[in-house]
C-alpha cells in the first residue's frame, strides 16, 4: 500500500511513522508514506497556501491551486482508490472503514488547516471525507497520523500475529474482553480462575461473555447494529 499525504506541517506528521509497528511496517516494506509539502506546490514568492474568504468572515481558507497542482502531479504517476480529506464534518471514522481502506493500493489524505479548504477542491477532487471525532482539532495532520494507524495496522503482515487484529475491540462489533498477564495475584488482586483452567472453548466462550457484557455496558449502541 502507497499513502501519500498532502500538508503544510509534515514535521508535524512524522514522528508517528518512526516508531513501534507504523515504523516496522515501512521498514518490512507493506506500506509506502509519502510526505507532500504544499507550499513547494506555490507559484508566489510568500509561498502562501491560504487566503481571506469570499464574502468576508473569520479565519482563512486554503487555496484550490497547491492542492490542485500537488494533486494533478500525484494522479499522473499512478491511480488513487481514495482521496482522503480530513474534516470535522467527514464521516466519523470507525473499524469498518479503516478494514475498507487497508485493502487499497494506493491512497491520498490531503490535511486541512485554517478553516479549511475551498469547496472546489472537495468537489472536484476529495473521495472521501473523514473526521476522527466530534471535536475540531488545529489541522488534519493529527487525524491523519490516527488514521494512518488505524489502517496500517491491519495490513496483512503487519501484526506479527494475524489473529491479535482480529481480537481487537470493534472488529467484530464488541469490545475486547479483559486481559490479564503474570502475576496471577497481585496484593490481593486474582486472575480468573477460569484461565488457568487449560480448557480452551471454555475460556473462549468465557472471553466472549465479558465481551458482551463489557459492550452492553459501555457500548450498547454497537450491539445495535
Ligand atoms: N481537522 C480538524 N478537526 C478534525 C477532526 N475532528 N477530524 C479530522 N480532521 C480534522
Amino acid at each position: 500500500m502507497r499513502i501519500d499525504i498532502i500538508t503544510v506541517l509534515p514535521e508535524l506528521l512524522k514522528s508517528p511513522f518512526e516508531a513501534s509497528i507504523l515504523k516496522r511496517a515501512i521498514e518490512a516494506n507493506l506500506v509506502e508514506v509519502h510526505f507532500h509539502n504544499l507550499r513547494d506546490y506555490t507559484t508566489d514568492k510568500y509561498k502562501s497556501v491560504d487566503d481571506y474568504q469570499f464574502g468576508g468572515g473569520a479565519g482563512m481558507v486554503m487555496m484550490v491551486e497547491p492542492i490542485d497542482k500537488c494533486i494533478t502531479k500525484l494522479q499522473s504517476q499512478r491511480n488513487y482508490d481514495e482521496i482522503i480529506y480530513m474534516t470535522p464534518d467527514g464521516e466519523t471514522l470507525n473499524q469498518g472503514i479503516a478494514n475498507k481502506l487497508s485493502l487499497h493500493e494506493n491512497i491520498i489524505i490531503l490535511c486541512g488547516h485554517y478553516k479549511g479548504v475551498d469547496q472546489r477542491v472537495r468537489d472536484k477532487f476529495i473521495t472521501k471525507e473523514i473526521s476522527i471525532g466530534d471535536y475540531v482539532l488545529s489541522g488534519g495532520e493529527l487525524g491523519a497520523a490516527v488514521l494512518c494507524d488505524a489502517v496500517i495496522r491491519l495490513i496483512p503482515g503487519v501484526l506479527g500475529n494475524e489473529t491479535s487484529a482480529l481480537t481487537d475491540s470493534f472488529q467484530d462489533n464488541l469490545l475486547a474482553p479483559p486481559i490479564y498477564t503474570r502475576p496471577r495475584e497481585y496484593k490481593g488482586m486474582k486472575v480468573p480462575e477460569i484461565l488457568f483452567s487449560g480448557n480452551f472453548p471454555k475460556i473462549e466462550k468465557w472471553r466472549e461473555e465479558q465481551a458482551y457484557k463489557r459492550t452492553q455496558e459501555r457500548r450498547p449502541d454497537l450491539l445495535k447494529d
